[in-house]
């Protein structure tokens, strides 16, 4: 049984195979810099140059005798030396790969992860290594989301008080949604510009772009801490402790996913000036301008946001943000960047058709639909398959492994990618972060590379039993089949409900002790 993940489109097993030895040589009409091997013509791995493979395309033949390899671009030639890599399970030491022929390219070009670092801050070492496993799994997207109410997490040299203020909260909300407990440790963290330059050139390395999502014009909350005027009403808050369910009340103001004032003409240069900084620091064509979960109840009783609104005609306060979505999309054009934004920008008619759309909530969404009839391109992030910082016990791996975007209205054509969301309200540790990606990140991974017509359930999942221990050997940690893959009722309602009220980390807790008592 092969181990491959994701599955190879075109694949062809042969008898025998070929132990891969340290100094054995490799020769290559490309320059790989991660490849470290000594180069000889009598190589036992040949890497040639074919400019009629496409960018992310490889051919590899493994045979009793050597290792040939054909890609147009080092990504090609990379993925061909992961595939190598899982083939002969070097991560194990074990390097005999059994002879096998493989073509293969991807089913889709955006292939991603995302990682929430405002609500829980994990570091340089852990993004590192998280981008080293979206290298593993041929996945080449890395989206990160800087900013929210609970803390703002990048260095802008323009408006220092966003991290100098805006990276800080006193408190934490802590048990589920449902929950109104805190924990008072004063929580913060945040990246230097020079600490991004390394990570995005660690990530180039890997051939994963990332795309940064600083979120407008809600989930503003920390950037408001630091610049109340930027608000409807400058009132004093600061950097939002809780997450959601019981929402404070303040001047009768719902405490939560706080926007700027649409009304005020420093907004949109104050957005315009840290998109500067930030565009600068990241070489990828695409940026996120967020866009989501807007409360418009503060732009309803503001004089200035009521004042353009009646000076544009605007119907509705979804126009308002259409107004600012719109003003980005150009601005970022202007600096030869794709803006993408949740399906939230949506919600008023006329955002610009080259904007894509990230389309995560649960429901159809007719506006997603439309928007896709009329040729939009959508990054498909489906909450029931892609929201992986629910429990396993809610969103199961098949969940995961058995999308198809044509379920939910959207033509093939349409979808430029997948991608899985990494949000973390309930999630403070690395370790816990690793619990939750694997093995639905693996999942994630098949569906975005592997034609449809060639994946199966059923066969990942036998697939995926041969491949598993190389987790122990990359130091990951993940869930045993019997949480990914719970059939018990039982078990599943009490860590849905511990989830929502009470303890969010019952199904990471239940899975150490299940790997503790030797279950895999
Ligand atoms: C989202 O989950 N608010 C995009
Ligand atoms: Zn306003």
């Amino acid at each position: 049984m092969i181990n491959l993940i994701p599955k190879a489109n075109r694949i062809k097993i042969e008898n025998g195979s070929f132990h891969l030895s340290r100094d054995d040589k490799v020769y290559t009409e490309l320059s790989l810099p991660l490849l470290t091997a000594p180069r000889g013509e009598d190589a036992a791995v040949r890497i040639l140059k074919d400019t009629s493979l496409e960018k992310e395309e490889y051919y590899l033949k493994v045979s009793r005798d050597g290792i040939l390899i054909k890609a147009s671009e080092n990504t090609g030639a990379y993925y061909a030396l992961q595939s190598l890599r899982m083939l002969g399970r070097f991560d194990e030491g074990i390097n005999e790969i059994p002879c096998v022929e493989i073509s293969d390219k991807p089913s889709y070009g955006w292939r991603g992860v995302s990682l929430d670092e405002s609500r829980h801050f994990f570091g340089k070492e852990y993004v590192k290594k998280l981008i080293d496993e979206l290298f593993r799994l041929k996945m080449n997207v890395f989206h990160w989301h800087l900013t929210d109410d609970q803390g703002w997490r990048i260095e802008i040299k323009k408006y220092p008080l966003l991290t100098e203020i805006g990276s800080k909260r006193a408190y934490t909300h802590i048990g589920g949604w449902g929950s109104t407990k805190k924990d008072n440790t004063p929580y913060g963290g945040f990246y230097t510009q020079k600490d991004i330059n390394e990570i995005v050139a660690y990530a180039k390395e890997r051939c994963v772009s990332i795309v940064p999502e600083i979120d407008v014009p809600a989930h503003f909350a920390a950037a408001l801490a630091a610049y109340p005027h930027l608000a409807c009403r400058n009132l004093k808050r600061d950097v939002q402790g809780h997450f959601g369910g019981n929402i404070p009340v303040l001047d009768g103001m719902r405490d939560w996913n706080r926007p700027a004032c649409m009304g005020k003409e420093e907004t949109l240069q104050f957005i315009k000036d840290v998109y500067d900084e930030v565009c600068a620091l990241f070489p990828f064509e695409y940026f996120h301008v967020g866009g989501d979960e807007c409360d418009v109840s503060e732009w309803k009783k503001c004089p200035d946001c009521q004042r353009v609104m009646k000076e544009k005609g605007f119907i509705n306060e979804y126009e308002l943000q259409m107004m600012l979505t719109n003003s980005l999309c150009e601005y970022l054009k202007s600096k030869g960047k794709h803006m993408i934004g949740w399906n939230e920008i949506l919600l008023a008619d006329g955002v610009d058709e080259s904007a894509v759309v990230q389309y995560w909530v649960q429901k159809r969404d007719a506006n997603v639909e439309k928007f896709a009839q009329k040729g939009g391109k959508i990054l498909m992030s489906k909450h029931q398959s892609f929201y992986l910082d629910h429990p396993y016990a809610i969103y199961p791996l098949k969940n995961t492994y058995n999308f198809d975007p044509e379920k939910y209205g959207v033509p093939k054509r349409n979808v430029i990618g997948v991608e899985g969301e990494m949000w973390t309200e309930w999630i403070a540790w690395s370790d816990k972060v690793d619990f939750m990606f694997h093995p639905r990140m693996e999942a994630i991974s098949e569906v975005g590379w592997t034609d449809s017509a060639k994946r199966d359930y059923a066969e990942f999942i036998s697939r995926y039993r041969e491949y598993k221990s190389i987790y122990t050997h990359l130091g990951i940690t993940y869930a045993v089949d019997k949480i990914a893959m719970s059939k018990g009722l039982l078990q599943r309602a009490k860590i849905s409900r511990l989830f929502r009220y009470g303890d969010p980390d019952y199904e990471y807790k239940l899975n150490k002790k299940y790997f503790e008592k030797g279950e895999r």
